[in-house]
C-alpha cells in the first residue's frame, strides 16, 4: 500500500491530471487498510547522546502520528469524493494527501535509517557506489552535510538512487513535494531538518545536529535500500 501511495504522490506531482490520480488513488483505496504508525525497533533513549529521548518521543509519537492520522482522515474524505464523483473535492485534497502522505513516507524511512548500533562506515556494494559517485565516504558526508544544513526553513537532506543513470545522488528539498516526485530519486537515506527533529537538544545550531547524526546512521539499512532500488 505504501508503494502505491508513493506512486500516487509521484503521479500527483508530475501531472495535473486528475483522471490518472483518481485511478491510482482508487487502486490504493480499494485494497487499503488504514495506515498505522510503525513501531521503532529501538527505545526513544537509544540514540542518546546524539538524539535525545525527548526529541525521539515527540517526533515519533506526536509528529509522525499526526501525519498518519491526517493521512487516514484525508483518504477517507478522498474515498467519499471518489464515490460521489466530486472531482473538485478530489483536487482540493491533493495538498493534504501530499503533505501527510509525504510525511508518513519520509519518517518511515528515517526511523529505519537510524540505529543505536549505527555510525561507522558503509560496507560492500554501498561503499563501492559511494566511492564511485562521490570519491570517498568522507566526501559524501561533506556534500550531504552541507546540502542538508543549507536547507531553507523546514526540509530534508537525502541520499537517493538515480535508477536511470545508475548513480547515487545527494538532494535537499525545502518544499513539500516527495523526493521521488520532484527529483526522480529513490530515497535511501534521509536527514530530517525540520526544527522538531533537533531544536529541543541543539536549539538553532542545525550543523551540530547534522554532524552528530552520522554517529547513528544504520548503513546496513541504507545498503539494503540500495539493493532494492536497483531491482
Ligand atoms: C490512523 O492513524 C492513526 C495513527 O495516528 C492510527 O492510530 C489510527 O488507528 C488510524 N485511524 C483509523 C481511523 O484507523
Ligand atoms: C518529505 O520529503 C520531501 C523530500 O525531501 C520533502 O520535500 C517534504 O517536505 C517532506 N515532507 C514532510 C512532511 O516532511
Ligand atoms: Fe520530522
Amino acid at each position: 500500500v505504501d508503494q502505491l501511495l508513493n506512486r500516487m504522490l509521484r503521479i500527483g506531482c508530475q501531472l495535473q491530471c486528475t483522471a490518472t490520480v483518481s485511478k491510482a488513488v482508487g487502486q490504493v483505496l480499494s485494497v487499503r487498510q488504514k495506515h498505522a504508525l510503525p513501531d521503532l525497533t529501538y527505545d526513544y533513549a537509544a540514540l542518546e547522546p546524539h538524539v535525545n529521548a525527548e526529541i525521539m518521543q515527540l517526533h515519533h509519537s506526536k509528529h509522525h502520528a499526526t501525519y498518519v492520522n491526517n493521512l487516514n482522515i484525508t483518504e477517507d474524505k478522498y474515498q467519499e469524493a471518489l464515490a460521489k464523483g466530486d472531482v473538485t473535492a478530489q483536487v482540493a485534497l491533493q495538498p493534504a494527501l501530499r503533505f501527510n502522505g509525504g510525511g508518513h513516507i519520509n519518517h518511515s524511512i528515517f526511523w529505519t535509517n537510524l540505529s543505536p548500533n549505527g555510525g561507522g562506515e558503509p560496507q560492500g556494494e554501498l561503499l563501492a557506489a559511494i566511492q564511485r559517485d562521490f570519491g570517498s565516504f568522507q566526501k559524501l558526508k561533506e556534500k550531504m552535510s552541507a546540502a542538508t544544513v543549507a536547507v531553507q526553513g523546514s526540509g530534508w537532506g537525502w541520499l537517493g538512487y538515480d535508477k536511470e543513470g545508475g548513480r547515487l545522488r545527494v538532494a535537499a528539498c525545502a518544499n513539500q513535494d516527495p523526493l521521488q516526485g520532484t527529483t526522480g530519486l529513490i530515497p535511501l537515506l534521509g536527514i530530517d531538518v525540520w526544527e522538531h527533529a533537533y531544536y529541543l537538544q541543539y536549539k538553532n545550531v542545525r550543523p551540530d545536529y547534522v554532524k552528530a547524526i552520522w554517529n547513528v546512521i544504520n548503513w546496513e539499512n541504507v545498503g539494503e535500500r540500495l539493493q532494492t532500488a536497483k531491482k
